[in-house]
């Protein structure tokens, strides 16, 4: 008679072993995939917190322009921002000096930010106002042309600032000296 019991034969210890490995491998690779870019807190927290290190923290990510906590205890005095007027801006003036090292500085922001839509030189010929155009939005304006130049430098401020249709907000994206800089480049194209 058989022996209902059937004897199990012993799983090698080599191919345990193999098994444990590729376990370990696989489930470190599965975390390792998980998506997972920039920093805390606009994509979640990390899969794995072993050790936390300086992930949980007060940042800021790249291309974005510091973000200050206020003083411990401080309290709101300005109450939260209010919609845009055209005319909100108009009388500021460009508190940042022209040198040449801030001019410098100046051109490569517009370069590195401004320069695909309105060109180069601010002509409105860049290469992302073919795709807009293609796209049936308006081509990007010639900032040296009249619309622009007539503009009071606080109004130039606050269209950079509040950004328009296509155009992005970049009080979101750039801090306010950088903003200043801007107006004085636009001003450098102009001529003026
Ligand atoms: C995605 C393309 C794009 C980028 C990038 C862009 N702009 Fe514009 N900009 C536009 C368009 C299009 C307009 C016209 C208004 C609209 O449709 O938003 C405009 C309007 C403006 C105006 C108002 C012009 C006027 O005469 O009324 C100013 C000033 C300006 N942009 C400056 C800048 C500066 C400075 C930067 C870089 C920090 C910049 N723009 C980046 C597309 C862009």
């Amino acid at each position: 008679m058989r022996s209902a019991v059937r004897s199990r034969r012993p799983v090698s210890p080599r191919l345990a072993a193999l098994a444990l490995v590729a376990l370990v491998t696989l489930s470190l690779v599965g975390l390792g995939c998980r998506r997972l870019t920039g920093s805390f807190p606009n994509t979640g927290s990390y899969p794995a917190d072993v050790f936390t290190e300086m992930h949980y923290q007060q940042n800021f990510r790249s291309q974005e322009s510091p973000r200050l906590a206020s003083s411990l205890g401080a309290v709101p005095i300005t109450g939260r921002d209010f919609p845009y007027t055209p005319g909100q801006y108009a009388a500021l003036e460009n508190p940042t000096p022209i040198t040449p090292q801030a001019m410098a500085g100046a051109a490569e922001l517009y370069r590195v930010n401004c320069s695909m839509c309105h060109g180069a030189a601010g002509r409105g010929d860049g290469k992302v106002g073919d795709i807009l155009v293609a796209n049936n939005y308006g081509r990007p304006p010639d900032l040296t042309a009249g619309l622009t130049a007539n503009h009071t430098d606080g109004e130039i401020f606050g269209l950079i600032s509040e950004g328009l249709f296509v155009m992005p907000k970049w009080k979101l994206l750039l801090n306010e000296q950088d903003r200043w800089l801007l107006v004085s480049y636009l001003r450098q194209l102009q001529g003026r």
